[in-house]
């Protein structure tokens, strides 16, 4: 992902070690995340097993806040579910005072069950069904961010009907390209998201007098995995400007979404320069005078997550292959964006041996569940274990079952211990929830 940033240069595993603090590496106990072997961790729950760093997710997010604070803002987080939804990454951010931003009922109802209060959640999404909006009401959600008119009309209705007012926003599409990869690209007007600048003054007129709504501000996302403050400058000044033509009608805007997208360094890009970014957010829309949002997921949670694996087998066959017991329906981001993730050995003495190039590939029968093609590593025996790194966001959200593999298992590492947060599936619970028609 991000090609054009790569210096094209492989980074040697010690960079890729030295540009992740939260990695140690010992003589004895081999690679550590938050002081915690990972050589422990598999021998303890097994692999693949995903391991998330509490620590880790505390600090980004602390560090995302105080480049906020230095620029004297005042900028809500909402932590995007869709990153990482499970419970007890839900229930960090609620510790520590998040809202979240939600894309289903699903979701709504997981941060509900992580104690986040529905008041303190936007929903966005170009496809809110009307069993979704209607719980959502219901639940007493603080905000929908509206992707069409088509949409806006149909909460109108529900809410309407349910004699309730929705608190909206109107989603911006800026058409700025965020540099990004396409599939993951959403601020351009080819996009399937958000609402065109041209139509958004007739739209917010309308909602302004549609009973059930009360229209509060403009929210805009115009990507993920974003490395430059640039196409957020150019977003945030065109909303700047629709902020000052809506008042100019005579409108009242009061919120301001700024989305989610600070892109982190997989390979040996840096990532967003939070201060840079902060600056960027305080010059273009800091004096606008509105309660400012900001829904980020992969920065705080994507460097704080990794996937344990271990090797099954090296095959040679013309090239080295490195087969591993972790597969696409685990990390999909490789067979689906190209994505570049970085492995490690756990082992210390891996660390120093001679390299070779090989193709780090899972079980799975496509020839797309490959984790990397020609990537320097030393040899690496059946049972080695290895760590495919920066697999915090998008990672377990996006895995499946495919090839009747059973779901990974999971821990959280915080004070320097760990706990099981998800088990490993069983494989009768596979078919667990399959109905036999012909008994
Ligand atoms: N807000 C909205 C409306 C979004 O659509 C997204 C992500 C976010 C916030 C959070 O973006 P973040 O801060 O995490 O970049 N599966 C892809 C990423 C898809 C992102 C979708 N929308 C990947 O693995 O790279």
């Amino acid at each position: 992902m991000a090609d054009a940033v790569f210096t094209g240069q492989e980074p040697e595993l010690m960079d890729l070690l030295a540009a992740r603090p939260a990695f140690t590496m010992h003589a004895q106990d081999g690679l550590c995340f938050e002081g915690v072997p990972l050589n422990a961790i598999a021998d303890q729950y097994g692999t693949p097993v995903w391991v998330y760093g509490a620590g880790s997710m505390q600090a980004r997010y602390a560090a995302l806040q105080a480049a906020f604070a230095a620029q004297a803002l005042d900028v809500h987080i909402h932590y995007a579910v869709k990153a990482n939804d499970h419970l007890a990454i839900l229930d960090i951010f609620r510790r520590v005072g998040a809202g979240a931003d939600v894309v289903s009922l699903g979701e709504l109802l997981r941060a509900r069950r992580a104690g986040i209060a529905a008041e303190n959640m936007v929903y966005s999404g170009v496809g809110k069904a009307e069993t979704e909006i209607e719980a959502a009401l219901a639940q007493g959600i603080g905000q929908f961010n509206i992707e069409s008119a088509e949409e806006l009309d149909m909460i109108s209705a529900i809410a309407t009907r349910m004699r309730i007012t929705a608190t909206v926003a109107l989603r911006m599409n800026p058409d700025v390209d965020a540099g990004t990869h396409a599939k993951i690209t959403t601020g351009l007007a080819e996009n399937k998201f958000g609402i065109a600048a041209a139509d958004i003054p007739g739209l917010y007129a309308r909602a302004a007098t549609l009973p059930g709504i009360t229209v509060r501000g403009l929210a805009l996302h115009i990507g993920s995995q974003i490395l430059s403050p640039e196409p957020y400058a150019l977003a945030y000044a065109k909303a700047a400007d629709m902020v000052r033509s809506l008042r100019a009608q005579g409108q009242e805007v009061t919120v301001l979404d700024l989305g989610g997208g600070i892109g982190i360094g997989y390979h040996d890009e840096p990532g967003m320069n939070l201060a840079a970014f902060a600056a960027v957010v305080k010059r273009e829309v800091g004096g606008l005078g509105v309660k400012l949002l900001m829904e980020p997921g992969r920065y705080i949670v994507g460097p704080a997550g990794l996937l344990l694996a271990s090797v099954v087998l090296q095959k040679q066959a013309g090239k080295r292959f490195v087969v591993l017991d972790a597969a696409m329906n685990e990390l999909m981001r490789p067979a689906m964006y190209e994505a570049w993730h970085g492995i490690l050995p756990v082992d210390a003495v891996l660390f120093h041996g001679p390299a070779r190039p090989a193709d780090v590939v899972g079980p799975v029968c496509e020839s797309a569940d490959c984790f990397a093609k020609n990537r320097m590593l030393p040899d690496l025996a059946t049972g080695t274990r290895v760590a495919l790194l920066d697999a915090g966001a998008y990672g377990a959200v996006m895995s499946s079952s495919y090839n009747a593999r059973p779901r990974a298992a999971a821990v959280l590492l915080a004070d320097g211990q760990s706990r099981l947060i998800t088990p490993r599936q069983r494989p009768e619970d596979l078919w667990a929830d399959e109905i036999l028609p012909y008994p």
